[in-house]
């Protein structure tokens, strides 16, 4: 009993910022007891931004929930006869091939079965599971880099499946309203990739990462206004009364990203015949001027922002309030790393 693990780091190494907390399970709850950030100035100096980061944030967990994204993992939802969790990691090892575009040999695998909603599927002979096929290399380099920070693995995940479990907290806290079986997309912009997760209640039901970012919005700065990178992201970030120049230089790339977007809802309303009644932003390129106004727009529904700490209490003395308050928008992948810990025994 007493050798319970109690707290857990949840680390997001992003493109363009690292992101860290430390959650610790107490009798009440939830407890946030140590932040950090920082922005990575090349990606050659990432590693060392993580060490500065952590020694910064004062956190002395060594164990850590970290995830992985990009092209080298692949998330596909599928449809199998009823199968218990063994059988099913059986049927994925001998039939991933189908469903991956890489080699079964270079990618671990990993899959979960989603509880169905409605009582037709629950009394069908057919289930549907989450398969997650990660390319070995990239896992491998990511588990080095995290103990060459003297870290200890614990959880290694994925950034849309960290974005839901902190989106799950939310509905636990009772936070989401009447309907909680209503699909939402949860939409978070990055540095360099757009992750659209939609879920029913606390069901995962599609994902998709799109390759547009912060880093496009800013180049579409840079490009038209003639600055350098490093001027138009400033510009980008703190318009200073020049909201419509960053607004109208953002436009084309906010329009192509709504336009993906946009895509999925359709496929994901087609193929479940089910609408996705509103949209919970995420990210810090979420921020940008005129993004939520063309969501709005695009979708005709709901685009709002959200708290990922409506269920977790802050330790105001082992955290900098103000910095949290900050960087909120950005924290939901690493809070639903560290929300891992209630798996953790
Ligand atoms: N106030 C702001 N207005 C507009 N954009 C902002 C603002 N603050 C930060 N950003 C942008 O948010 C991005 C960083 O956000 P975030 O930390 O969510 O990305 P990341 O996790 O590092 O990237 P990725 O998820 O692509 O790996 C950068 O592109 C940055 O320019
Ligand atoms: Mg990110």
């Amino acid at each position: 009993m007493f050798s319970r693990q109690k707290s857990l780091v949840g680390l997001d190494i992003g493109n363009d910022e690292v992101k860290v907390v430390e959650l610790t399970r107490t009798s009440e709850g939830l407890e946030l007891t140590g932040f950090g950030w920082g922005k990575i100035p090349s990606p050659e100096e990432t590693l060392d931004t993580v060490k500065a980061v952590l020694r910064e944030s004062g956190i002395r967990c060594r164990k850590v929930a970290t995830s992985v994204s990009g092209r080298s993992v692949v998330v596909r939802y599928i449809t199998l006869p009823n199968l218990d969790d063994d059988e099913l990691q059986e049927t994925l090892r001998l039939e991933a091939d189908k469903y991956i575009p890489f080699d079964r040999d270079e990618v671990s695998i990993d899959g979960q079965k989603i509880e169905s909603h409605s009582e037709d599927d629950a009394a069908s002979d057919e289930m549907k599971s989450i398969l997650v096929a990660v390319k070995k290399d990239l896992l491998q380099d990511h588990i080095d880099q995290v103990q060459e920070l003297g870290l200890v693995p614990t959880v290694v995940d994925v950034d849309t499946f960290a974005l839901g479990n902190s989106f799950d907290l939310r509905t636990e806290a009772g936070v989401q309203d009447e309907d909680s079986d209503k699909a939402v997309a949860l939409v978070d912009i990055g540095a360099t990739k757009t992750n659209i997760h939609i879920v029913r209640g606390k069901t995962s039901c599609f994902s998709r990462e799109i390759y547009l970012g912060g880093k496009d919005l800013t180049d579409a700065i840079a490009r038209r206004e003639h600055l350098d990178e490093a001027e138009a992201e400033d510009l980008k970030c703190d318009p200073q009364g020049n909201e419509q120049m960053v607004a109208n230089a953002v436009q084309p790339i906010l329009d192509e990203i709504a336009g993906e977007i946009q895509l999925s809802f359709d496929y994901f309303e087609n193929q479940f015949d089910f609408p996705v009644e509103e949209v919970f932003l995420s990210g810090g390129a979420s921020q940008t001027v005129g993004l939520q106004e063309t969501f709005e727009r695009v979708f005709e529904r709901d685009v709002k922002t959200w708290d990922p700490l409506a269920m977790i209490k802050v330790r105001e003395d082992l955290v900098d309030v103000e910095a949290l308050q900050e960087h909120l928008v950005q924290l939901p992948v690493a809070l639903g790393l560290g929300s891992r810990i209630q798996d953790c025994v």
